[in-house]
């Protein structure tokens, strides 16, 4: 492995994942890792120092401990000429063409490292580690359907078969088809041992009336983690909680350079008395990594490379308070946006849509009379990490076809608008 030590770069991450493309395994520490601690590390073969502007803590600008240059393997810095490396060069910038380039002489040439990091030999290692880490024991896992619970409940079947204890939370909120995809994917394909939950009835009840988002929010979470915790009592002599924790999340919540600190996700919020061992097989990889590790386990393409959808589900796209009629013109609405979009090949090519229905209502006209009907907004936005993003510029036949399938399917619906918002000024959901 190549270890890249954090010294205030905004690209550790893509110098990583430059590393791991070239079929070398690397992984990101924070400067003062200590010379005993990088002996520690499985098989070390080079170490980059990422120096950049975030290098001043409490007014003071860091470095790394001179011992680490004592480790026997050779050290290229970036943006840190004064160090005594094999290799120096300025700090990276914005420029991956630059960065690959840069790392692929390091890594190759000066550190002669083995090209065995693979997906096939990463999945083989994580079976074996996962069986002897849970042993004969039983594992808990929240299977939502979305990319990373989909590949960890993939890869716990491989390694321990039906001693994984796959709950799936129906809310109520989820996109058509979703929950029926995930009990035939994983239940009737895969033979996983599936707890499917149907707690429809219970969010939309707790939910009626309550129109700010950020209280929806919370009584989604909330209501997730009570459904969550009762079945992880009803199934008995449960070990182990698995969690689809990936690499971002983890650098993120660890770094300490970086500005803004993330805190790390999890299903944290279960009562102190379910104590769980957490079993956490992706947090090694970047999300792409995970979508080619879910293929190389026999994922369908759809479910690997689904777009992201909120926790919240629908329940943010049904404005104000939700109520069940206009959360199915939500459900219906998206559900022909996602048939159109795949009809036109766009499903591969825009990062992620979706259809919103506020709740006011206006007049228009349906079988010669006065209606009074709920519109349909549609979003279609292009990004690389949702801090800002742009609107696909769809066919204006695409878009009409979409219209008037909403229109004439959908009921409630007399109106349907595209929103033209990059993000900022908006931001890519509608809250
Ligand atoms: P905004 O609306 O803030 O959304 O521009 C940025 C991205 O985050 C997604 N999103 C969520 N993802 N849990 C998630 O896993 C959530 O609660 C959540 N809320 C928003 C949103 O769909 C967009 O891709």
């Amino acid at each position: 492995m190549i270890v890249i030590l954090d010294l205030g770069s905004h690209h550790n991450t893509v110098v990583a994942r430059a590393v791991r493309e070239l079929g070398v395994y690397s992984e990101i520490y924070p400067h003062d890792i200590t010379k005993a601690e990088l002996l520690a590390l499985p098989k070390v073969e080079g170490i980059i120092i990422n120096g950049g502007e975030n290098n001043i803590i409490d007014g003071v600008e860091i470095d790394v401990l001179p011992e680490i240059y004592e480790v026997g393997v050779p050290v290229m810095a970036a943006g840190h000429p004064k160090a005594k490396c094999a290799k120096s060069i300025e700090a990276f910038t914005d420029d991956d063409v630059a960065i690959k380039a840069a790392v692929e002489g390091f890594v190759l040439e000066e550190c002669k490292a083995a090209k065995e990091w693979n997906m096939k030999n990463f999945v083989a290692e994580q079976i074996e580690l996962v069986r002897k880490q849970v042993g004969d024991g039983k594992v808990l896992l929240a299977l939502s359907g979305g990319v990373d619970s989909s590949v960890v409940a993939a890869l716990l079947l491989k390694a321990i078969g039906e001693r994984l204890v796959c709950v799936h939370v129906n809310h109520g909120l989820m996109r058509k088809g979703e929950s029926e995809n995930v009990i035939e994917v994983f239940r009737n394909q895969l033979n996983a041992n599936l707890v499917y939950v149907d707690a429809t009835e219970r969010f939309l009840t707790k939910l009626e009336g309550v129109e700010d988002p950020e209280a929806k929010r919370k009584i989604i979470g909330s209501e997730f983690i009570r459904v969550f915790e009762e079945e992880a009592r009803k199934a008995d002599g449960i070990d182990f909680l698995a969690q689809g924790t990936i690499y971002p999340d983890i650098v993120e919540s660890g770094t300490k350079t970086a500005k803004m600190v993330k805190s790390h996700h999890n299903v944290g919020g279960l009562p102190e008395d379910l104590q769980f061992e957490l079993v956490e097989p992706l947090k090694q990889l970047f999300k792409d990594e995970v979508r080619e590790c879910g293929l190389e386990l026999g994922l369908p393409y759809d479910m690997v490379y689904r777009q992201p959808f909120p926790g919240p589900g629908l329940g943010v796209r049904c404005l104000g308070a939700i109520e069940r009629e206009r959360l199915e013109a939500v459900r219906e609405s998206d559900a022909i946006l996602r048939e159109e979009f795949k009809a036109a090949g766009l499903d591969k090519s825009v990062w992620q849509y979706f259809t919103v229905v506020p709740d006011f209502k206006s007049v228009g006209v349906r079988d010669n009379a006065r209606s009074f009907e709920w519109p349909v907004i549609i979003r279609a936005v292009n990004t690389v990490d949702a801090m800002t993003a742009t609107i696909e510029h769809i066919d204006w036949a695409i878009l009409d076809k979409i219209t008037r399938r909403i229109l004439a399917e959908v009921k409630g619906v007399n109106r349907v608008c595209y929103d033209l918002s990059p993000k900022p000024n908006a931001t890519i959901e509608w809250e």
